[in-house]
C-alpha cells in the first residue's frame, strides 16, 4: 500500500490555512468521485483497477505467447506522451538494472520509438532490428499523432520487406480509437490485432489500459498484479476523509502553492529504477495542472546523483520549491560492505552494514538538510519495488491528480495548450489545408 507522510511540509503551514486547503481537497475528492465536475467525460480511468476484464487481460497474454511461439526476441512500442511513459516507467522500474548487457533468456527485449523525430534514433533502431527477430506494438489513441506515425511508417516498411505483407501484420499490434483515426482505418485495411484505448480514458491516465499493459506483458511483467496493486489503492483511496492519502497529498501541495507561492514540486527518488516513473509523473500532473496561468511545475531529481549537481540549488537557491521523495522501504537485493584490513578508503566504519543503510542515510541526511534550507518535504512510500507496489503508485497518483487538480480549479482532463506547437510544425511542414498558417509563419522565421 502507498503511505503518505506530511508532517514536514505541514510545519511550513499555518493551521487555518492548513484546514481551508484540506476543506477545498476534500470537496474535489466529492466532485471527482461524483463525477460532477470539469472534463467528467474522461473519467473511465477510476475503476480500471477492479472492472478490467478477465478477458482483456488474457487477449494480453495471447500477444505474448504467440509471439514468444514465433521466436521474437525485440518488440519495438511506438507512441509518444501518454502513449508509452506508462510502459515505459513501468518496464524500467521492473527490470533488472543490467538486463540489456545480461541478456539472459527470456522475455523480448522492449524499445521504445514514436517519442521523438530524432532521425539518428530512427537509422540506428533499423540498425537493431536488422540484427533481430523484430515485432511491433504502435500506440496513438487518436490515431494522428506525428511522431508515432512517422516512426510507425518506418518500422512497418521494414517489417514487410523482412517477413512480407502477411507475416508483418501478424508482428504488428496496434493500439488504438475503438472506432475512428488513420492507425484505427490501417488496422482495419491490413487486418492487425488491435485493443482498444477507451473513449473515456485520456493519455496521462491509460497505463492501466492496453496502452501500457500490452507492453508491460510483452517485457514479461505480471501485469495481473498491477492490477491487482491499483485495485487495493482504488479501495483505500475510496474513503471521504482528511485521512485518505490521496486527499493529504492534493492539500499540502495546493497549500504550499497558494499559500506559501511553492510553484515547484521536484519528485525525489534514491532508486535508478524510478527516474521513468518521474517522467511519467511529471506529465500526469504537468498537463493536468499546467493551465489557465496556474499549476505547480513538476520536476524530477535522482539522487544521490542530483546531489552532486542540483543538491546546491535545492539546499540554497531561489525558495521556490518543494520535494516529494518517492520512497522505497526495501530493497529485494542485498549488498554488504566488506572490511578492508588495509582500509586506504577509511570505509570499514561501514563495514558489515548494507549498502542500502547507507542510501536510507543519505536520503534522511538530504531530507533534515533540505528543511534547513526551507524545503517543504512530502514522502510517499510504498513497502518495496515490485509490479503490486508499482501498480498502487499508478493509481495513488493519477487519483490525487484529479483531487489536486479540481482543488486547483482547473479542468485535470484536457491539454488545449499541446496543439499549439502541432499547429506550428504542420504549417512549417507544409501539411495540406494549413497554407494559411503556413505563409503566416513564414513571415516569423
Ligand atoms: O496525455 C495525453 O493525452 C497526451 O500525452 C497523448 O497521450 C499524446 O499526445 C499522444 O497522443 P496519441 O495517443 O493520440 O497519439
Amino acid at each position: 500500500m502507498v503511505k503518505i507522510e506530511i508532517k514536514d511540509a505541514r510545519s511550513f503551514i499555518d493551521n487555518e490555512v492548513y484546514a481551508q486547503y484540506e476543506k477545498k481537497a476534500l470537496a474535489a475528492f466529492d466532485t471527482l468521485v461524483a463525477g460532477d465536475g470539469a472534463g467528467n467525460d474522461f473519467l473511465g480511468w477510476k475503476h480500471l483497477p477492479t472492472e478490467t476484464p478477465e478477458s482483456l487481460i488474457a487477449a494480453c497474454e495471447a500477444v505474448r505467447d504467440d509471439w514468444a511461439a514465433k521466436g521474437v526476441d525485440l518488440v519495438v512500442a511506438i507512441g509518444i506522451g501518454g502513449s508509452y511513459l506508462g510502459a515505459k516507467c513501468a518496464i524500467e522500474a521492473l527490470s533488472h538494472n543490467f538486463s540489456r548487457q545480461l541478456r539472459r533468456p527470456g522475455a523480448p527485449e522492449v524499445v521504445f520509438a514514436g517519442n521523438n523525430l530524432s532521425e539518428e534514433y530512427l537509422a540506428e533502431l533499423m540498425d537493431l532490428l536488422s540484427e533481430r527477430r523484430a515485432a511491433c506494438v504502435v500506440i496513438s489513441k487518436s490515431g494522428t499523432t506525428t511522431e508515432p506515425a512517422v516512426a510507425f511508417r518506418v518500422v512497418k516498411q521494414y517489417l514487410e520487406e523482412t517477413y512480407g505483407k502477411a507475416g508483418a501484420a501478424e508482428r504488428i499490434v496496434a493500439i488504438t480509437d475503438a472506432h475512428k483515426g488513420a492507425l484505427k482505418t490501417l488496422s482495419m485495411q491490413e487486418g492487425y490485432r488491435t485493443f482498444v484505448v477507451p473513449d473515456d480514458v485520456g493519455g496521462r491516465f491509460s497505463v492501466l489500459t492496453p496502452v501500457g499493459l500490452v507492453p508491460i506483458v510483452l517485457a514479461g511483467f505480471d501485469i495481473r498484479e498491477i492490477l491487482a496493486g491499483a485495485a487495493e489503492e482504488e479501495k483505500a483511496l475510496s474513503v471521504p476523509s482528511p485521512e485518505n492519502p490521496a486527499v493529504r497529498y492534493a492539500a499540502v501541495r495546493n497549500a504550499l502553492y497558494g499559500a506559501l507561492g511553492k510553484k515547484v514540486e521536484i519528485l525525489v527518488n534514491y532508486n535508478p529504477k524510478l527516474q521513468y516513473f518521474a517522467e511519467w509523473w511529471k506529465q500526469l500532473y504537468g498537463e493536468s495542472e499546467g493551465k489557465d496561468g496556474k499549476g505547480i511545475f513538476p520536476a524530477s531529481v535522482n539522487n544521490t546523483a542530483d546531489l552532486h549537481s542540483m543538491g546546491q540549488f535545492i539546499q540554497e537557491g531561489d525558495r521556490v520549491m518543494f520535494e516529494t521523495v518517492l520512497g522505497v522501504e526495501k530493497s529485494t537485493r542485498e549488498v554488504v560492505i566488506g572490511s578492508d584490513p588495509d582500509n586506504l578508503d577509511c570505509l570499514n566504519y561501514l563495514a558489515g552494514k548494507r549498502v542500502e543503510h547507507c542510501n536510507a542515510m543519505a536520503a534522511l541526511g538530504t531530507r533534515i538538510a533540505h528543511l534547513d534550507g526551507g524545503v517543504p518535504q512530502i514522502s510517499v512510500s510504498v513497502e518495496k519495488l515490485d509490479a503490486r507496489s508499482l501498480g498502487g503508485l499508478f493509481y495513488f497518483f493519477e487519483f490525487a491528480c484529479g483531487i489536486s487538480a479540481y482543488t486547483l480549479g482547473v479542468n485535470p482532463f484536457n491539454q488545449p495548450g499541446v496543439e499549439a506547437y502541432k499547429k506550428n510544425m504542420f504549417a512549417l511542414l507544409e501539411k495540406p489545408g494549413y497554407e494559411e498558417a503556413s505563409a503566416a509563419i513564414r513571415k516569423r522565421i
